[in-house]
C-alpha cells in the first residue's frame, strides 16, 4: 500500500518515464525518477545554478557503492583515481606554495556556493569544517585527519628541494582533486570543481607545507 502510493506520487512527477515501463519500475528507474523530481524542485537562484545537481561518473559510481553498502571493487577504484589524477591542473608557473596567512583565512572560511553569496565574493576553502589545522584554532571538524604539523611530520624543511617534491605534489593533488588518490574520498574536489582558484590552492598548500606556517611549529 505504502509503496503503491509512493509510486503514484512519483509517477505524477515523471509520467513520460513510467509510460515506457510495462511492469513496476526497477530500482534504476526509481533513481532516475527521484533525480528528475529533485531537479524539478530547484531553480537557478543567484550564483547557484540547477546544474550543480549534475553528477559525474565518479560521484555516480561512489554513490551507488554507498547505496549497496559495499566499497568499490579495486579495478574500478583504480580507474576512478587515474581519471581524476589526469584532471589535476598543476600550477602554471611551477610554484606550488602561496602565502600561508591567506591560506589560514581561506581554511577558516566556509563562504561561497550558496545563493545568498555574491558571485564577486571569492569562495572559502572550508578546511576546518573537517580538519584540525593550526593548533591555536579550537573549533574544527573531525571528518578528516588532523593536519596539525602536516609538513613537519613529513620532513618538509624546504618545500623547494627535490626531496620534498613527492609530498608537495601529493598535497597539491589532494586539494585540487581529492579523488585522484582516494576514489570515493569524502573531501570536496576544491580545484577540480572550481571551488578554489589556482592562487587559492597555492595559499592552502602553503598553510600545510610552509615551514613558517603555524601548522609546522
Ligand atoms: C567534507 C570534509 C572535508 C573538507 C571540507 C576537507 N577535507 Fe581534507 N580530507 C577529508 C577526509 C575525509 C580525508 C581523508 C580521506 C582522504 O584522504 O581522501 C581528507 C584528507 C586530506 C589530506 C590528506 C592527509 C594525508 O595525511 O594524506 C589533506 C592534505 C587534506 N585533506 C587537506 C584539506 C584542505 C587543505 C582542505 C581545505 C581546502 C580540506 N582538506 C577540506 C575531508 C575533508
Amino acid at each position: 500500500m505504502k509503496i503503491k502510493s509512493r509510486i503514484t506520487f512519483l509517477a505524477s512527477t515523471s509520467i513520460v518515464l513510467l509510460a515506457g515501463c510495462a511492469a513496476l519500475p526497477s530500482a534504476m528507474d526509481l533513481d532516475q525518477i527521484t533525480a528528475n523530481a529533485v531537479k524539478a524542485s530547484f531553480r537557478d537562484e543567484g550564483i547557484v545554478k540547477v546544474s550543480v545537481l549534475d553528477t559525474d561518473e565518479t560521484s555516480r559510481l561512489c554513490s551507488a557503492a554507498d547505496v549497496r553498502g559495499q566499497p568499490l571493487d579495486e579495478a574500478t577504484a583504480k580507474r576512478i583515481e587515474a581519471m581524476n589524477f589526469k584532471s589535476i591542473r598543476w600550477p602554471a608557473d611551477g610554484k606550488f606554495l602561496g602565502d600561508w596567512k591567506q591560506g589560514e583565512k581561506l581554511a577558516q572560511s566556509g563562504r561561497g556556493l550558496t545563493w545568498t553569496d555574491d558571485a564577486a565574493t571569492p569562495n572559502g576553502a572550508n578546511c576546518y569544517n573537517c580538519h584540525q589545522i593550526d593548533a591555536k584554532e579550537i573549533s574544527f571538524g573531525t571528518i578528516g585527519p588532523s593536519l596539525y604539523n602536516y609538513g613537519k611530520l613529513r620532513g618538509v624543511t624546504d618545500p623547494n628541494s627535490p626531496d620534498s617534491k613527492a609530498i608537495v605534489e601529493y598535497t597539491w593533488g589532494k586539494v585540487w582533486n581529492s579523488k585522484a588518490s582516494n576514489a570515493c574520498s569524502n573531501m570536496p574536489r576544491a580545484g577540480h570543481m572550481g571551488i578554489l582558484t589556482e592562487a587559492q590552492v597555492k595559499h592552502v598548500v602553503a598553510l600545510l607545507l610552509d615551514p613558517k606556517s603555524p601548522v609546522n611549529q
